[in-house]
């Protein structure tokens, strides 16, 4: 079966609604018909400033998640990326294939970069995106299931393992980008025109493991627009046209049709339906989460397990990338 892979960083104590639905969703949809490696980004976690404490107690609650959404261990590879020592170290012979100017026009280093400047920023903020595309170029996947926000880190990993094939001999396969359009970018509910992310957070970011009543008021307090009509259109209307796309993709029903039955009837009935219908599908998901978390040694193994068979794999490629770069073989 072809390979799938992605990763999720442990940076805040739950993932988000963008996160599940930009990536989460297809990771568990997907391993119906792929052999699928899921992974807990926790070397990149560090690229910013993080509390040891905090970071150990995320990387479980995040595997929790995984598992709670539906990601099964029995048939998915889930780990955490610092235990599969390949990652880092196949970066290092990406890093060198990566031009400076190259690795400056990724626009996360920009963004990221931007609050602090430049000076500021670590030097492995910088080269992020050259581990993500070792984590991936490792596995030789097929798709990489991401949100739109990734789509660049995917090209910078295709044109890497298309000059490492080229300067070396036929090695990685250059993976494909698994981007679905109508979840691709879930927007903030505050600000309706920047995507929802872990470091605006507040109000308009709705966590998974939200309670009910935190997330039911996020909802209730969206900022739509002066207008009254319940319409999807992006540019117009970007607050309402958020919350349709989040029903629709939770509620199963097409934008269109929602657009029809909301016809006549006021925003505080579209806010409403849709944290109902979110619920429905979070709900459930945080209290699976809590209750895996209430045996982390289960956990635990899940993650030991995952880190054998995903090392297995990582190992075999790093070993053909050693041999092929000239490295002397170790014994
Ligand atoms: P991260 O942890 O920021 O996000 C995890 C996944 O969620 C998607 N996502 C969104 N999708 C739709 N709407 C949003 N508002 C939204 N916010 C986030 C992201 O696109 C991502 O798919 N660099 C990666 C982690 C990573 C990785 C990898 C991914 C490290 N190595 C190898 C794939 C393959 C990141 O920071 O994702």
């Amino acid at each position: 079966r072809p390979r799938v892979l992605s990763g999720i960083q442990p940076t805040a104590d739950s993932f988000h609604l963008g996160n599940f639905l930009g990536a989460l969703r297809q990771w568990v949809a997907l391993q119906e018909d792929f052999d699928t490696f899921y992974f807990i980004a926790d070397l990149h976690a560090i690229t910013v400033e993080q509390d040891p404490k905090v970071l150990r107690e995320r990387t479980l609650v995040s595997a929790a998640q995984l598992v709670a959404a539906g990601v099964d261990p029995a048939r998915s590879t889930i780990f955490v990326q610092s235990q599969v020592p390949a990652h880092a170290q196949a970066s290092w012979v990406l890093q060198c294939l990566t031009g400076f100017g190259e690795a400056r026009r990724m626009t996360q280093f920009k963004d990221k970069s931007a609050k602090g400047g430049e000076g500021a920023a670590s030097v492995g903020l910088f080269t992020y995106p050259i581990l993500q595309a070792a984590d991936i170029l490792l596995y030789r996947p097929q798709y990489v299931p991401v949100g739109e926000d990734q789509r660049q880190h995917l090209e910078l990993t295709r044109d890497l393992a298309n000059r490492f094939n080229h300067r070396y001999k036929k090695t990685f396969r250059p993976p494909e980008p698994y981007i679905l359009e109508a979840t691709a970018k879930i927007y903030d509910l505050q600000i309706p025109e920047k995507q929802m992310s872990k470091s605006i957070g507040g109000q308009g970011c709705v966590w998974v493991l939200d309670e009910p009543k935190v997330l039911a008021k996020k909802f209730r307090s969206a900022v739509t627009d002066s207008d009254t009509t319940i319409r999807f259109d992006r540019e117009a209307k970007p607050g309402v046209s958020n919350l349709l796309t989040i029903h629709s993709a939770m509620s199963g029903e097409k934008v269109e049709a929602l657009e029809a039955s909301f016809e006549g009837r006021g925003y505080g009935d579209l806010k409403a339906e849709v944290a109902d219908v979110v619920l429905q599908v979070l709900d459930p998901l945080r209290e699976r989460t809590l209750e895996l978390l209430d045996d982390r040694s289960e956990l635990e193994r899940i993650l030991a397990d995952g880190a054998e068979r995903a090392g297995a794999v990582a190992e075999a490629t790093l070993r053909d990338v050693y041999d092929r770069v000239g490295f002397l073989p170790a014994s």
